[in-house]
């Protein structure tokens, strides 16, 4: 094909999977002002889904992403906590709902709306500044930020006030779904030191999805425990510190923070006044990247590791979440060489997509459960950012076009298979299908 021609195709192609990623997004959105990650699996608002999700409506329809987020915040805690599943509807598709989780238990909760007494990764600070950047009516949209701000803020300080035991700047979670990256292989080791009692309950999600690809009834206990201990005690942070047998200060979850308050600093900077809270950020953010570099950062696998509190160790493993310091700009230089050469050599070989969410050169790998091996677009979109700010172009340009390549013949998929074989079919999609996120991002990732 020739230049204009390749460029044309290139363009209707892309004009085709964006109006698709815009119909599942539209699809998802719900009457009350939020959208599901998808139909059946996740009937709820989550966390950090509103704010990826937010990031692709803005592209499109800036209302719905201004909704997403101001119904999201509305569901704030009064220490600041925005919690990880907002339960704003009745659904009997889901389990844990609103009646095993109990927020009504602390004092603090939001009394307007149930909820998780646990949040997600913080990235409502950068998909505010997402938003702003991508939108037309700039003036629109800040005046949005000048009112919702501060409770992004209140977020960012919660950690810093409530989840910090040692005073160093890094926030711990107290549960694998306050990670994110639900049932990591990471969290195998602790698992293994932990007794809970087998549970009777009844799962909803290996109804709408092969169970092959999601935890296992082992792990649900697990989950399922660390939660009644934390409403043992009323959801209190400080009693959660020190009784939950889950304490990590984990790379990804701390990275987004940080992110998330370089971009409040540079929105309060734009929006003017507000010196002492940027001097706060300023100064809580360089403690956080010193800590973060000092602790976290595991010279003899040249990898960003999780920290187990409980243990007082490393978790030495090597996941899609120990590259993700790159999007906050926490490694120096040379970190982000040995970085760059730990991904390569272990995630980046010419048969497999990037980037795995666990080293797919070990035992635990595993290729389509969930969070134990396959290719997620929102890690995908961190990483394509990170590397590209740190100028490694043809890393970045790799994950963006398979990220895109895996959307166009499987869908949009939850999640992915990391192995290129397993493509052949287009049956390498796997999770929910029409998830949002997904969809969000692949808009974003297309604007670039
Ligand atoms: N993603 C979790 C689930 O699978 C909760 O955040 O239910």
């Amino acid at each position: 094909m020739d230049k204009p021609m390749y460029f044309i195709h290139y363009f209707m192609k892309h004009h085709e999977l964006i109006t698709k990623a815009q119909e599942v997004l539209n699809n998802n959105y719900q009457e009350k002002g939020f959208t599901i990650p998808c139909q059946g699996l996740y009937p709820f608002q989550w966390n950090w889904d509103s704010g990826f999700i937010a990031i692709g409506f803005a592209h499109f329809d800036m209302e719905k992403a201004k909704k997403e987020i101001k119904t999201l915040i509305d569901s704030q805690w009064s220490n600041g906590f925005i919690p990880h599943i907002i339960f704003h509807n009745e659904s009997d598709t889901y389990f844990p709902g609103p009646d095993f989780h109990r927020s009504d238990l602390s004092k603090l909760s939001n009394t307007s709306v149930p909820t998780t007494g646990m949040t997600q990764p913080h990235i409502l600070g950068f998909a505010l500044e997402r938003m702003y950047k991508v939108a037309e009516n700039k003036e629109d949209v800040l005046q949005f930020i000048k009112e919702n701000i501060d409770a992004i803020y209140d977020f960012s300080m919660y950690f810093y006030n409530h989840r910090d035991p040692l005073n160093e700047g890094l926030a711990y979670i107290y549960h694998n779904w306050e990670s994110g990256t639900d049932n990591s292989p990471i969290w195998d080791d602790i698992w293994s030191t932990m007794d809970s009692p087998s549970l009777e309950f009844q799962r909803r999600d290996t109804s709408h999805v092969d169970a092959s690809q999601r935890p296992s009834k082992r792990e649900y206990d697990h989950y399922l425990h660390i939660i009644e201990i934390a409403k043992k005690y009323n959801y209190e942070d400080a009693k959660i510190a020190e009784f939950s047998p889950f304490l990590v200060q984990d790379p990804l979850f701390n990275a987004v923070l940080i992110s998330s308050n370089k971009s409040l600093i540079r929105l309060y900077e734009l929006i003017g006044g507000n010196e002492e809270k940027v001097t706060q950020l300023k100064h809580l953010t360089a403690k956080s990247i010193h800590s973060f570099n000092t602790k976290l950062f595991d010279e003899a696998l040249g990898a960003y590791c999780h920290y187990d509190l409980r243990t007082g160790k490393l978790l030495r493993y090597v996941s899609s979440s120990s590259f993700s310091p790159l999007y906050a700009g926490i490694p120096s230089k040379e970190q982000a060489e040995k970085l760059v050469y730990t991904m390569m050599k272990k995630f980046g070989k010419d048969d497999q997509y990037l980037c795995a969410s666990f080293d797919p050169t070990h035992e635990r790998f595993n290729p389509k459960q969930y969070w134990r091996g396959p290719v997620w677009i929102n890690l995908n979109w961190l990483l394509y950012h990170g590397f590209k700010n740190y100028g490694y172009k043809d890393i970045a340009e790799r994950i963006k076009q398979e990220s895109i390549e895996i959307i166009e013949k499987n869908g949009f998929y939850e999640y992915f298979d990391a192995r290129k074989e397993a493509h052949k079919d287009n049956t390498a999609g796997y999770g929910g299908n029409n998830f949002s996120w997904s969809a969000a991002l692949l808009i974003d990732l297309l604007s670039e």
